[in-house]
């Protein structure tokens, strides 16, 4: 495994707690911490009214992203969560009676109810059926109908961490002349990502997770392909060409997706993403998804060979950050933990697991020790 433990001092959590529990909300590391309170000082004692600098600070902010994703710039918003960046999709398109959507039944709501809300402009919602924790590119493919408009799926699912085939599910849709969506969120700041490369079309991510982002702050991606279909739900102040020419109330709507930003943003949160994207950037993403798939592979070996029953898909084409198993005792096991200050989650009746790049084979190690101490093993 590479040694990424020079980075551990900034997860100052670490010296008391195990934290496995980043598909719920990251820590924010101190470097994060350091920038937001500089930031904070200077609206106190500097330059207050900062319009300026809001700009260049958003500018910084999507080309970091650009590069996250390898997607231009101009393609990418400041948006609140993911489910702001999925309603922005679903109720910025043309919709017709007899139009459909294709979702699958394993995914969390905020990439459910957005696509759901449309049947009230008589558009049908298909569900691919998920086989065990799997959803795959065949299963998706039998569901594709000749109306099928827009498929939405998450880059992970945050039960069991399945990682969808974007690759093979990206080709169907270009096939099928299918608008592509993704939901992020459980998969980016943990896995590579290309967007341009899977020919995605729309993604939506928040970053409080695996981004390690403050949270309340996210992105929205939208390829060039769909950017002049999708209509601007939002038309704020800011979203328009010479947006400081006030009393010119054209609507001319700016060429890039800035367009759909909504007016003032949490610039904070902004601050600390950008110290979080800066850090995983020195890192390098290749180096964050070796660390991370490492360490998920031990704990995998570990569950299994205890006699453990998994929920994740170990095959390591669908593995991610996250490690899911069954127990008959959740909730005593959760409160346990919890007293022995080991963070995790319990997500319909399983337990789930999810470390970040700076977690240890000792902090599995250690977490795979008290389960069996409570299962008195
Ligand atoms: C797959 C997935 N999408 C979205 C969310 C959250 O949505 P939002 O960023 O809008 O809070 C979660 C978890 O909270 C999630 O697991």
């Amino acid at each position: 495994m590479t040694d990424l433990s020079k980075y551990r001092h900034l997860y100052p959590h670490t010296q008391s707690t195990i934290y496995l529990n980043h598909a719920a909300v990251a820590p924010l590391h101190s470097k994060s911490i350091e920038q937001i309170k500089q930031f904070q000082k200077e609206r106190i004692v500097g330059n207050i009214a900062y319009w300026p600098d809001v700009m260049d600070r958003k500018t910084e902010f999507k080309q970091l992203i650009s590069r996250l994703v390898n997607a231009p710039s101009d393609n990418i918003a400041v948006i609140q969560n993911t489910s702001t960046g999925l309603n922005m999709l679903a109720h910025g398109l043309d919709w017709k009676p007899g139009d459909r959507i294709l979702l699958n039944n394993f995914e969390f709501p905020a990439n459910v109810y957005p696509f759901l809300k449309l049947q009230k402009y008589g558009v049908t919602v298909d569900f691919v059926k998920h086989r065990n924790g799997r959803i795959d590119a065949d299963d998706i493919a039998e569901k594709i109908h000749s109306q099928t408009r827009l498929l939405s799926i998450s880059f992970v699912q945050f039960l069991n961490g399945f990682k969808s085939d974007l690759e093979a599910i990206g080709q169907l849709c270009r096939q099928n002349n299918i608008i592509f969506c993704v939901d992020g969120i459980q998969g980016i700041g943990a896995l590579e990502m290309d967007v341009s490369a899977l020919g995605i079309d729309y993604l939506s991510c928040g970053g409080h997770k695996w981004l390690m982002w403050p949270m309340g702050t996210g992105f929205m991606y939208i390829s060039p392909r769909i950017f002049n279909r999708v209509y601007p739900v939002m038309a704020s102040w800011l979203s328009v060409e010479d947006a400081w020419d006030f009393f010119n109330y054209d609507l001319k709507f700016l060429p890039n997706a800035e367009r759909f930003e909504g007016g003032a943003f949490n610039l904070q949160g902004i601050v600390g993403a950008i110290a979080s994207l800066q850090l995983f950037e020195e890192i390098g993403l290749k180096q964050i998804e070796k660390q991370i798939l490492d360490t998920t592979e031990y704990l995998i070996q570990l569950l299994s060979d205890n006699g453990y029953r998994l929920f994740t898909v170990t095959d390591s084409r669908h593995r991610s950050g996250i490690v899911t198993f069954h127990h008959d005792k959740v909730e005593e096991l959760f409160e346990y933990l919890e007293k022995e200050k080991v963070s995790v989650s319990i997500r319909s009746g399983l337990i789930r697991v999810s470390p970040h790049f700076y977690n240890t084979l000792e902090d599995i190690d250690k977490f795979m020790d008290l389960v069996q101490a409570f299962d008195g093993s």
